[in-house]
């Protein structure tokens, strides 16, 4: 070999060591491969995941049906906290369950799903705003005091109670002057609390907004849509459990959608029914969620109109027929 193909070919080789060790050092090692790959792999197929659902929700007062459509949420929500514990998998979690009772704490926090918009179920807020909140204000005009008191039970980060409010105050003060409007809206859940106190939201919660409510009811702020404090003043957010008790009433008109009628197993269904009954006042409004119905026969109330779910107390037993008087 002459000496310039020797100076060749030590080149060569310092490159190949320089790749070598570049290789080396932006590869993954074979242990951070394995770590990788146990992260990624799924800690629970859906069937194991149903059967947990289906053995842990009733011990929480919940019931699976409710839960079907929505366990992928669930299932994020476990996979996150299985390995915060560093547990292998689903077995290991439920073992843990067992002999840990603090841990049903998490996993009720775990089996909440916040899901809400702005105007949620177009012909609800269309006949609340046409025809049941008038009724209500018209009522709350002849009473001393004039307030109309309303209960969002379950409501999120604050897409219902705040609907009341922007409609209230957008479209029908003005014909009930004196009329005053005031809501409760409470939920269990902290940080939905606080964002509803934040009031601030992505354009998606507003998209089934009517024009003039999104128009007028808030503001651009870093990105996001924010309530201006006009339809803040009437809504009053209380942290509360609904299957402890509910803020002393009477209440006018009572929402409470897509929360206890879909999720809580019949006994607290019945049980929160019972007390809903008990804060409305006589002929005043129920509303539960489009694909809820009251539990047993609901006898004292009657369904306004076919097709939705909107119901008015009667005091009177027996009557639950949707008579389309409204229509
Ligand atoms: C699916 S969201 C429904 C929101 C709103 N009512 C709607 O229909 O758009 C259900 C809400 O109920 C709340 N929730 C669940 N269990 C509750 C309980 N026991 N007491 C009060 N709020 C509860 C959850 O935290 C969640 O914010």
């Amino acid at each position: 070999m002459t000496s310039v193909n020797f100076t060749r070919a030590a080149e060569i080789a310092a490159m190949a060591a320089t790749i070598g060790r570049l290789l080396t050092q932006v590869m993954p090692r074979r242990d951070q491969v394995a770590r990788l790959a146990r992260m990624n792999k799924p800690l629970m197929n859906d069937p194991e995941l149903v059967r947990f659902l289906q053995w842990c929700l009733p011990k929480l007062g919940l019931r699976w049906a409710g839960f079907r459509k929505v366990r992928g949420t669930v299932r994020k929500r476990l996979t996150r906290r299985i390995r915060d514990l560093k547990l292998p998998n689903l077995a290991a979690y439920r073992d843990r369950l067992e002999t840990d009772r603090s841990e049903w704490r998490r996993l009720e926090d775990m089996c909440r799903i916040p899901i809400s918009r702005f105007y949620r179920d177009k012909a609800v807020y269309d006949f609340l705003a046409g025809e049941v909140l008038p009724a209500c204000a018209q009522a709350a005009q002849s009473r001393k005091g004039k307030v109309l008191r309303v209960l969002s039970a379950g409501c999120a980060s604050g897409e219902e109670p705040y609907t009341i409010a922007l409609i209230w105050t957008l479209r029908l003060a003005k014909a009930f002057p004196g009329v005053a409007l005031e809501i409760t809206a409470i939920d269990v859940d902290d940080t939905m609390l606080s964002r509803a106190k934040s009031g601030c939201y992505a354009a998606g919660s507003l998209k089934h907004l009517p024009s003039d409510l999104r128009e007028n009811g808030f503001e651009p702020i870093d990105g996001l849509y924010c309530l201006r404090e006009a339809f803040r003043r009437s809504v009053n957010l209380e942290k509360a459990d609904i299957r402890q008790g509910l803020p002393d009433g009477p209440f006018d008109l009572i929402l409470c959608r897509n929360t206890a009628f879909t999720y809580f197993d019949d006994a607290a269904q019945k049980a929160v029914f019972s007390d809903l009954e008990a804060r409305l006042r006589f002929a005043g409004y129920l509303v539960i969620g489009g694909h809820e119905s009251l539990p047993g026969q609901a006898l004292g109330f009657e369904r306004l109109t076919v097709g939705l779910p909107v119901y008015r107390k009667t005091g009177k037993a027996g009557k639950l027929s949707a008579r389309g008087r409204h229509r």
